[in-house]
């Protein structure tokens, strides 16, 4: 994932938060990788392991019950390997996909079914320098937990000496940032496709208290038919919390109650979803300002002005899901009932 000039990715601890990006070099040098058609279907299955001799960092792989029972479950494999713990040796690496703050992501191909899959590649002194541990555990624990066609699968880890491994779905349409910035802004009709995608992936998450809390272009992939996938749960947490994490990089997507530190609860990623319909459709996010100073104005006073442009129907779930107090927002069913949604998506012909 590469950072736009301007666009600088958020968290840290004065370092980094739980994007990667450091290039590295991966040990089984790139081979080519066949690329998934839309007929393989077979999962990596394989159950993870929960120890390794851990003189290596405290990043060892703590997977909880339930998470292998979920792994075991979510396709059968060869009996024999099943329990046996992934490695390296088990993939073909091939292109890079991305770049984040502390490792690649690459195209890998897992070797016993050929499935293809992301491999993203973080290295632990990176990790731990910058105090992100803890997030990249809750990102493992929440993620390869979720179960939607608009949320990336996280099918397991695995670790070396050095490095860590999280097998990701490969969304071959890849980051939807770059259809962004490559139209410039998105028509109505297709903000209104990803918008419903993202309102539905977000209403499965906040049935589990599941919060994002990272909503933004760079964040969202596109799977082969150009449908929408929630990646990145680096930040996101279980509801109610309050941020402890220090937070630097863009504010354009934070509502007031996280900029002003205080408790928050799933309706923030209601206002980032107002964030991100506006950017959809005007090719930046609404309070973008030349400084952090004026971008946090900006947004404690709700400073929303719209090109003309932008359509009546859309001005209004906009400014309603960008509501100062949360309790105003409105909720994901509304979102989903709203005429530019509906209207959008079963046009009348009459
Ligand atoms: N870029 C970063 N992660 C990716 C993924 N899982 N699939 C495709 N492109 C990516």
């Amino acid at each position: 994932m590469a950072a736009e000039p301007g666009r600088v990715l958020k968290p840290c601890n004065g370092a980094g938060g739980p994007h990667i990006t450091s290039a590295v070099k991966p040990r089984v040098a790139g081979l080519p990788v066949k690329e998934r058609t839309s007929t393989q279907s077979a999962e990596p299955g394989r159950v993870l392991k929960t120890s390794e001799s851990s003189e290596d960092s405290d990043l060892t792989p703590t997977a909880k019950p339930g998470m292998e029972e979920e792994h075991a479950s979510a396709k059968p494999r060869e009996p024999t390997v099943t329990g046996q713990k992934w490695s390296l040796q088990d993939f073909d690496i091939g292109r890079p996909l991305g770049k984040g703050k502390f490792g690649n992501v690459y195209l890998a191909r897992e070797k016993s079914t050929k499935y293809v899959v992301a491999l993203k590649v973080l290295f632990k002194s990176q990790l731990q320098k910058a105090g992100v541990e803890h997030q990249l555990r809750r990102e493992v624990e929440i993620q390869s937990h979720l179960r939607h066609p608009h949320i990336l699968r996280l099918f397991g880890y695995f670790h070396d000496k050095t490095r860590v491994y999280l097998i990701l779905e490969y969304a071959p349409k890849g980051e939807l940032y770059k259809e962004l910035t490559k139209n410039t802004r998105f028509e109505e009709k297709r903000a209104v496709v990803y918008i419903n995608q993202l309102a539905s992936a977000l209403q499965y998450c906040h049935s589990k208290k599941v919060i994002h809390r990272d909503i933004k272009p760079e964040n969202l992939l596109l799977g082969h038919t150009g449908d929408l996938k929630i990646a990145d749960f680096g930040w996101s947490v279980h509801a109610p919390s309050s941020r402890r994490t220090t937070l630097c990089g863009t504010l354009d997507y934070l509502p007031p109650e996280m900029i002003e530190g205080s408790l928050h609860d799933e309706k923030v990623d209601l206002w980032s979803l107002g964030v991100l319909c506006y950017e959809f459709l005007v090719g930046k996010p609404p309070f973008e300002a030349a400084s952090h100073e004026e971008t946090y104005r900006r947004i404690t006073r709700v400073d929303l002005r719209f090109p003309s442009y932008v359509s009546n129907s859309a001005r209004s779930l906009i400014s309603m899901l960008l509501k100062h107090d949360p309790n105003q927002r409105i909720s994901l069913d509304k979102v989903l009932e709203h005429p530019w949604i509906k209207d959008n998506l079963n046009p009348t012909t009459s």
